[in-house]
C-alpha cells in the first residue's frame, strides 16, 4: 500500500491475483501501463459503481499488452494478439501483471510501436480526438489554442489539430518551445513569462483547455463569435459555472477511434511521446510526480515485466 502526496492510498504489487475474465471480458497480460497522477484523485479510484468505498485500488487504466484469455462470447480478438487501450475506471487498473477489459475498449496495437510507446497513447490520444473532432468539430483552416501543449494529452492535441489542417497556438514552458514547434505548433507561449491573452494576435475558433482554473477563466474572451471551447482539466469538473460544465467532458473508450489512431501512428502522421519509462518498482514515485530522468513532456510509462 502506498500513500501519495495527495494522501490517496493505492495498491501496487506484482503478486496481485490473476483475474478471471467473465462473459464478454478479455484478460490482458500487461506489458506497459501509462501513468496519470491525477487519476488518484478521481472518484472511481476510491469508489465502487454503487458508491461504496473501494479499498487499495490498482491504478493505471491505459495499457499495451497481450490477450491472455477470452471470456464467454468474445470473438473480436484472439489469444496472443497484441492490443492496446483502456479498461473501466471502476475496475482494477493495469499497473499489474494482468487486467480485465472489454473488446470495445481496445484495438490492435500499432505495429510499429513498442509496448512502452503504445501505452503512452490511449488516454492522451482519445481525449484529444474526442475534444477536437467530436466536440469542437475543428475544421481545416481554423485557429486553435491548446493549453498545456507539452502534457500527455496536449502533445496529441497539437498533432491531431495539425492533421486536421488547423493553425495551432499552444501554451507551455519555454524549454518545450522547440519540441512543440516540431510537433506542429506555429506559436508557443511561455505561460510562466507571458500573458497569453496579449501574446495571441487576434481571436481563435477553438480552445482546447488542459489546464483549467484561472487559465480557463481568462480564455473565453479569445474566442471568435461562434467559437468553441472544450476543457478536460481536472479542475473544471467541480465547477458551478454552467459554461464550464458544458465545455467539460471525460474521455470515453472507443475501439473505432483507437483503430484510427493506430493507423496514423503506423503511417507516421502521429507520434507517441514517452516522457520516461520507469520500472515497476518506481511506479509509486512516478505517481507522486517524482519519476527520475523526466524530460517533462508527454507520458510517463511503467514497464511491467
Ligand atoms: N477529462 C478527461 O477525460 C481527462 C483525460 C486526461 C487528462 N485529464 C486532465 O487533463 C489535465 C492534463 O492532463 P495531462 O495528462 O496532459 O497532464 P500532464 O501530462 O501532467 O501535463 C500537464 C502540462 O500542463 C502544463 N501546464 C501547467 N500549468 C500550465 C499553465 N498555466 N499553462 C499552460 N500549461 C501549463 C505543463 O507544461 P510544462 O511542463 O511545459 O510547463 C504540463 O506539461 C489534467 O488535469 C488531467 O487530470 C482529463
Amino acid at each position: 500500500m502506498v500513500q501519495t502526496d495527495a494522501n490517496a492510498a493505492f495498491e501496487l504489487t506484482k503478486d496481485a491475483p490473476k483475474p478471471n475474465p467473465g462473459p464478454g471480458q478479455i484478460l490482458i497480460q500487461v506489458k506497459a501501463a501509462g501513468i496519470t497522477p491525477t487519476e488518484l484523485l478521481w472518484y472511481p479510484t476510491h469508489h465502487q459503481k454503487d458508491g461504496s468505498p473501494r479499498v487499495a485500488p490498482i491504478p493505471g487504466h491505459e495499457f499495451s499488452g497481450i490477450v491472455e484469455a477470452l471470456g464467454e462470447g468474445v470473438d473480436a480478438f484472439r489469444v496472443g494478439e497484441e492490443v492496446y487501450g483502456l479498461n473501466d475506471w471502476f475496475e482494477e487498473g493495469a499497473t499489474a501483471g494482468y487486467c480485465l477489459t472489454l473488446p470495445a475498449f481496445i484495438a490492435t496495437k500499432p505495429r510499429r510501436l513498442s509496448h512502452e510507446e503504445a501505452a503512452a497513447v490511449p488516454i492522451g490520444a482519445l481525449t484529444a480526438w474526442q475534444g477536437l473532432h467530436d466536440r469542437a468539430q475543428l475544421q481545416s483552416g481554423e485557429r486553435v489554442l491548446i493549453h498545456g501543449g507539452s502534457g500527455a494529452v496536449g502533445v496529441f492535441a497539437i498533432q491531431l489539430a495539425r492533421t486536421i489542417g488547423a493553425e495551432v497556438i499552444t501554451t507551455a514552458s519555454k524549454r518545450n518551445e522547440a519540441f512543440l514547434k516540431e510537433l506542429g505548433a506555429t506559436q508557443v507561449i511561455d505561460y510562466k513569462d507571458e500573458d497569453f491573452t496579449k501574446a495571441i494576435d487576434g481571436l481563435v475558433d477553438v480552445i482546447f483547455d488542459g489546464v483549467g482554473g484561472e487559465t480557463l477563466d481568462r480564455s473565453w474572451s479569445l474566442l471568435k463569435p461562434g467559437g468553441r471551447l472544450v476543457t478536460i482539466a481536472a479542475a473544471s469538473e467541480e465547477t458551478a459555472e454552467q459554461r464550464v460544465k458544458d465545455a467539460f467532458f471525460i474521455v470515453e473508450p472507443s475501439h473505432y477511434q483507437l483503430s484510427r489512431i493506430a493507423s496514423q501512428l503506423d503511417e507516421g502522421t502521429l507520434k507517441a511521446i514517452v516522457d520516461v519509462v520507469v520500472p515497476f518498482e518506481e511506479a509509486p514515485d512516478a505517481y507522486a510526480g517524482k519519476a527520475k530522468a523526466r524530460a517533462g513532456r508527454g507520458k510517463v510509462v511503467v514497464a511491467i515485466d
